[in-house]
């Protein structure tokens, strides 16, 4: 027997939804489709869902199982689970009400628009062959995945963004409309309708890719697109975007430089022999949190790690990438590559940086072995000259590491191993900081809303410190919890607990 958990609720009778627990007999594999009609067989109920093709071809039947969107008849079920409709207002049990979305599909006109259909009012054969509409290849590539979409709605349930922001129309709008708009025979100007949706409003956060049953990546396959489009008709990006290049453009780093950096500081007595091990720092660890390269040498050197930090490395080019600038971005690949090719492996400090080391480089010919330093350190940790740090922590998953490279367990395991150090999970670890995808800089409200859910979650757990492995993560949190007057918790990158430990 499993046991699981319905949340009920009726908007005609209810006036408050509450859980309802089952006993369901254990088939193997039962899926919750198999699992809802079990119930409603067994106790004789009416427990409403919806469904229909149950193959996950229709979307009909999505929902959320552990506070996570699925599609019901594509997901297990397990003892102990909890099945919740998705974040739209509920009409009965698990069906929700969609018609908002309908709307403004409506309202968008999200329909091609094709102004010779509605002038020639005929698609006859001779007509065409006459006038042969033939789509380029390149344009159907660009639209192929999006076009997959089955609308479950289970992006727009789980972007983090629209919950706080008006402005974004959110993943499932922007795929549409980068669909059009890579359509030839749509006549109305979707780039810039993309842009008076919020197409700058995404944190690139990518929950709504990895809650895709069609694995659609609305953040690459479709707002990205849209924010080259926009730089190109000159739509986008933001000023403080476009300021970003010019400093990248002028110094080849994304902030100011505003003193000597690490990179110098490090290799002030460098000896001529070379490592097989790269450093890649990123602009940040370079110019504004220095404390976490001096602390990564630290830690390499306590576990006999030696490594370079190659001099001539530049910005990684994330924040031109992220927001449509891509014409200094071969220029950085090639600059970069000349360096790190020449190395076995290369570290990276930032979450950003190494999912675009590792996910864009190689669309530029740039392929390079690119390990974030919680993949490199984890099996190598030397834990007999750790001193005991007595202190408890909890750890953020940022979006760029966690989805972006797949990388989740590494960090944790090295917690553990820290000692006097008691790691505490929080609720929601990966759910979006808001500081990515140039958001932090473009829409600060929009950061700082979603800094204030991150640190709600935060206060929910009673630890000394919150560690990620992102500078962006580590200011925008560290705002947040400044903002809510938590001074006694502080952000640290988790190899600033590291050198701690080894000090
Ligand atoms: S019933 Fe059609 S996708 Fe699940």
């Amino acid at each position: 027997m499993i046991e699981i958990q319905v949340l009920r609720f009726d908007r005609e009778k209810d006036k408050e939804p509450y859980f309802e627990k089952f006993s369901i007999e254990e088939k193997e594999k039962m899926n919750i489709l198999d699992g809802l009609n079990y119930i409603n067989n067994k106790y004789n109920l009416n427990l409403s869902f919806r469904s229909s093709c149950r193959a996950a071809q229709c979307g009909s039947c999505g929902l959320k199982l552990n506070n996570e969107a699925v599609l019901a008849c594509k997901s297990e079920l397990r003892d102990g689970d909890i099945i919740s409709p998705l974040d739209f207002p509920v009409l009965k049990d698990l069906i929700v009400d969609k018609s908002e979305i309908d709307e403004k599909v409506a309202i968008m006109n999200l329909f091609l628009v094709d102004e010779t259909y509605f002038k020639n009012k005929t698609h006859k054969k001779e007509d065409k062959k006459k006038n042969p509409l033939i789509i380029p290849s390149i344009d159907c590539e660009n639209t192929k995945r999006v076009r997959s979409c089955i609308e479950c709605y289970s992006c727009l349930s789980s972007c983090p963004v629209i919950k706080q922001s008006t402005e974004f129309a959110g993943p499932y709008f922007m795929r549409y409309l980068s669909k059009f708009d890579f359509d030839p025979r749509d006549k109305e100007d979707r780039t810039r309708e993309s842009v008076e949706n919020g197409l700058y409003s995404c944190t690139s956060c990518g929950k709504c890719s990895e809650v895709c049953p069609k694995n659609i990546n609305s953040f690459s396959d479709a707002i990205e697109k849209l924010r080259v489009l926009a730089y190109e008709k000159d739509l986008g990006p933001l000023d403080v975007h476009k300021n970003i290049k010019k400093i990248i453009a002028k110094t080849g780093r994304s902030v100011e430089p505003s003193d000597e950096g690490f990179i110098k500081k490090i290799n002030m007595h460098k000896k001529d022999s070379r490592n097989k091990i790269a450093i890649f720092t990123g602009c940040m660890v370079d110019y504004r949190l220095q404390d976490i390269g001096f602390g990564l040498m630290d830690v390499l050197k306590k576990n006999g790690i030696s490594a370079d930090v190659p001099e001539e490395q530049v910005c990684c080019g994330s924040p031109l990438l992220r927001t449509g600038q891509i014409d200094l971005i071969k220029d950085l690949v090639s600059k970069n590559f000349e360096v790190l090719s020449k190395y076995d492996t290369i570290i990276t400090l930032c979450a950003g940086c190494g999912a675009t080391l590792k996910n864009d480089y190689p669309k530029y010919g740039a392929k390079l072995d690119v390990l974030d330093i919680s993949e490199f350190l984890v099996d190598k940790l030397n834990t007999v000259d750790m001193k005991p740090l007595g202190m408890k922590v909890t750890y953020h998953d940022p979006c760029h590491l966690i989805r972006g490279q797949g990388i989740s367990k590494q960090p944790r395991d090295i917690l553990n191993k820290i000692k006097g150090v008691e790691f505490i999970e929080m609720e929601s670890s990966d759910q979006c900081c808001g500081s990515g995808g140039g958001v932090k800089a473009g829409k600060p409200e929009i950061a700082r809303a979603l800094s204030k859910e991150k640190v709600e979650l935060v206060k929910k757990v009673d630890v000394d410190a919150v560690i990620t492995i992102c500078p962006f993560c580590q200011y925008n949190i560290q705002d947040g919890l400044n903002e809510e007057g938590l001074n006694n918790v502080s952000v640290m990158n988790i190899l600033e607990l590291l050198k701690k430990s080894y000090s």
